[in-house]
């Protein structure tokens, strides 16, 4: 299969394309950088230089590189700004899908996320409508979430992937990254907030899985939906952080349910966030 990958660049756009690769796919990854095309280009794959914003350069080179797919990963989460993630949901995820129309492919695939439900203690399907009544900034996301998920169904075989927290190397989780940071510093609250995680590593498999898995919302979590009471001692122990102390109260969350990609065969190297934190 001929795959466009838009955000191929990223850490779980690299753990996709070296899977993609390896299954004897033909990848082209988007980047706006030479920097990220040095990185595609280090997977075996071809890379293209366009702005998911630049509605002309996102139509030019998907059409280029007519692909049998299109793999949709972008996310903007350099400011740690909601407003500018939900914006390239909201119209980098448009001006993909439009390309991908124009180029005649049916299949797209999109990462989103899973911290979409309303809060409760019943583990989320992919049924149940999404937290539309959250308050600012949690609504911004919402938004944005369902203007991306939105355009995606407008595909003839359009997936939504909702993804859970995601952590290993290179990410907010890894020993260098902010969550780790937090944890040594002794500034990552372990309250009563719900979490589903998953590692970047089972992120891409169900990525490339999802190929060929029907066109619908899945939630791709690991087995074990957790409070930051439970994770957050064990995640601060694998960064090398002292105990946290536990406080009183946080968001009630939502456990999320996998059912619907276990029983489709997805597999994890790790299917809980106990032995993954860990792994190197
Ligand atoms: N995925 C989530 O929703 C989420 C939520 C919370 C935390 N995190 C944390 O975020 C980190 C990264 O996860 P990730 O793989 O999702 O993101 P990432 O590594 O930051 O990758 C983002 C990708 O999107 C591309 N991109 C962003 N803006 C673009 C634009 N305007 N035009 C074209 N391409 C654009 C980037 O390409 P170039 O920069 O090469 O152009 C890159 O390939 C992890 O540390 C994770 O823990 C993620």
């Amino acid at each position: 299969m001929r795959i466009f990958v838009a955000g191929a660049s990223g850490v779980l756009g690299r753990a996709f394309v070296r899977r993609a690769v390896a299954d004897g796919h033909e990848v082209v990854g988007m980047t706006r950088s030479a920097r990220g095309a040095a990185a595609i280009i280090g997977l075996a794959a071809a890379a293209v230089r366009a702005d998911a914003f630049d509605r002309e350069a996102v139509m030019r080179v998907v059409g280029a590189a007519r692909p049998d797919a299109v793999v949709h990963l972008l996310t903007d989460l350099a400011s740690g700004d909601s407003a500018s993630n939900a914006r390239i949901r909201t119209e980098g995820t448009r001006n993909l899908i439009d390309a991908a129309k124009a180029a005649g492919v049916d299949r797209v695939i999109a990462e989103s996320i899973s911290w979409v439900y309303p809060p409760g203690t019943k583990p989320a399907s992919e049924a149940e409508a999404l937290d539309s009544f959250a308050t600012e900034p949690r609504l911004t996301t919402i938004r944005g979430v369902t203007a991306l998920e939105d355009s995606v169904r407008e595909m003839p075989e359009g997936v939504v992937l909702r993804f859970g927290q995601l952590y290993g190397p290179g990410t907010w989780y890894a020993p260098d990254g902010l969550r780790a940071d937090a944890a040594r510093a002794g500034t990552l609250p372990a309250t009563q907030t719900v979490t589903s995680f998953v590692h970047v590593e089972d992120a891409a498999e169900a990525t490339l899985r999802a190929l060929r898995w029907p066109a619908r919302t899945w939630n791709i979590v690991d087995d074990e939906p957790a409070a930051a009471t439970e994770w957050v001692p064990v995640f601060a122990c694998a960064v090398g952080g002292p105990r946290p102390v536990v406080e009183a109260g946080g968001d009630i969350g939502r456990p999320v349910s996998n059912a619907r990609a276990r029983a489709e065969g997805w597999e994890m190297l790790y299917p809980s966030w106990r032995d993954g934190f860990s792994a190197r």
